[in-house]
């Protein structure tokens, strides 16, 4: 961070333009909006400035740039047209230890007048640090679009019940929950409709209702929510919503790091990828930590790679937390093999080519874990078979399936890393897909393909770094431009 954002009462504070042309004249208008004491030096005036002087908004020393001045002002802007000038004003604040902005000068101001969303007394400040300014604006646009009009509104709202809710509500935690729900549900809704009285009494209501439900609350509650294969865009809104709001995240190694920035900066972040010596090890634990954590009245976002329910244990969970008498949601996520396949150009069905599609796992496939495994199923023609955690049993695998009587000369692809930027995908036949891997470099996470619809990734695929980089994060349109 190159920069501290910070926000400056300024009321009655004084503050020194130098410069009285409409530059000038701009800022001077922003500190009155911040009810400053301004005081401006120029020569000469234009006609606003000389407005806002007749009108006694302002004072004015109508000199050339005088530095005696500085010393009698907290805040000094440069805003002349003249380079010389501007310096020699950012030299005497610097030498007197105030802070000055240079016009269109980042490099010689210390501090910069960001972008405002302007929902008073809710602001939001957008800098690029000067490097991309038109960056700053499209997104100060996007989010003057977003929010509503009478959030301030809300805000000065919260403001005026803020005392009350702390009397009513002494515990932190229930104070939170209850703003969230209050700013989330009718309440704030109310209030956004320009509702305020109603507003004002079910706030009365939803304070009794809040008491009573935290004084028979025992725990807390678990959220085991599907993260995606990779791209951490492909999260569910309402994982989003959930990890959000959660007290604590316990994360897989798999889970994209980008998501863990959307947890509260208050959140315990516990990363269980890396706890024991293996996952079969570390799973009584990760139950055991999970009881604990809901036990002691924590909402629990337990965050999984791909879905939960898809050879990810979450099952296994979910079964510690019912016998535990426990509540739980659990909030699906896009398992790896449709993720992978969509960003892959390999469709799980497709007409005339596959009509079912099996999901398995190497582990049970080749090392019959879970009972020896029904290959000749697997082999069955018409069906797309995706082969998780297939790693370095690719071989074993190929050779059951050519034995159980799918041609060897069926597609088949490794889709490593998949939806990531970095993905990569190896492509060949059941016959020569170990040995192809094999001289590829296979890497982790990956996945096995086998299937007719396998041939139609490369008419399909379309997953580049390029496209990934092309992605409109911002929702950035030609049209924020003008
Ligand atoms: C323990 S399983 C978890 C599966 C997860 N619950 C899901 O629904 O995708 C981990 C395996 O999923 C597969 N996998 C997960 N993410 C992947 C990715 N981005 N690319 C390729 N394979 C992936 C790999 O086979 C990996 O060994």
């Amino acid at each position: 961070m190159d920069q501290l954002p910070i926000f400056l009462t300024l009321r009655g504070q004084r503050c020194l333009v130098v410069g009285g042309g409409e530059v000038a004249e701009r800022k001077v208008r922003q500190l009155l909006a911040a009810h400053a004491a301004v005081t401006v030096n120029s020569p000469q005036l234009a006609g606003g400035l000389q407005e806002l002087l007749a009108a006694k908004r302002i004072e004015a020393v109508l000199s050339p740039f005088d530095a005696g001045l500085i010393d009698t002002h907290l805040l000094v802007y440069a805003a002349t047209s003249d380079t010389a000038v501007n310096r020699a004003v950012a030299a005497a604040a610097h030498q007197a230890l105030r802070l000055c902005n240079i016009v269109d000068d980042p490099t010689h101001s210390s501090f910069i007048s960001p972008s405002i969303v302007d929902r008073s007394p809710l602001l939001i400040a957008v800098s690029s640090g000067g490097r991309a300014p038109v960056l700053a604006r499209m997104l100060r646009q996007q989010l003057e679009r977003w929010l509503p009009l009478r959030l301030g509104e809300l805000a000065a709202w919260a403001g005026q019940w803020r005392e009350t809710i702390k009397t009513r509500l002494p515990d932190i935690a229930a104070r939170r929950r209850f703003w969230e729900q209050a700013f989330s549900g009718t309440l704030g809704a109310q209030v956004l409709a320009g509702r305020t009285q109603a507003a004002d009494t079910a706030l009365h209501s939803a304070l009794d209702a809040q008491a009573q439900a935290d004084a028979s609350r025992t725990h807390g509650e678990a959220w085991l929510v599907g993260a995606g294969p990779g791209d951490p865009e492909l999260l569910s809104l309402r994982g989003f919503h959930l990890l959000q709001h959660a007290d604590v995240v316990l994360h897989d190694r798999l889970v994209a790091p980008e998501l863990l920035a959307f947890a509260r900066r208050d959140a315990e972040l516990i990363d269980v990828g890396k706890t024991g010596g293996g996952p079969g090890a570390s799973q009584a634990a990760i139950n055991e930590l999970l009881l604990e954590k809901v036990r002691a009245g924590k909402r629990v976002c337990r965050l999984k790679g791909g879905d939960p329910y898809v050879f990810g244990r979450g099952s296994e969970e979910a079964a510690a937390l019912a016998q535990a008498g426990l509540p739980f949601q659990v909030i699906p996520g896009i398992t790896a093999a449709n993720g992978c396949g969509a960003y892959a150009g390999i469709p799980l069905t497709h007409r005339g080519l596959a009509q079912a599609v099996t999901f398995v796992t190497g582990h049970a496939a080749a090392e019959a874990t879970a009972g020896e495994p029904d290959w000749a199923a697997l082999a069955a023609l018409g069906q797309t078979l995706v082969i998780y955690m297939s790693g370095r049993k690719l071989a074993a695998i190929a050779a059951e399936l050519i034995a159980r009587g799918r041609g060897s000369q069926t597609p088949a692809a490794v889709v490593i890393a998949g939806t990531l930027p970095e993905q990569r995908i190896i492509s060949g036949t059941l016959a020569d897909i170990a040995a192809r891997s094999a001289e590829a470099g296979i890497g982790s996470p990956a996945l096995l393909y086998v299937g007719e619809v396998v041939g139609l990734a490369g008419q399909l695929g379309w997953q580049t770094p390029a496209s990934t980089a092309a992605r409109p994060n911002l929702e950035l349109r030609p049209g924020d431009l003008q």
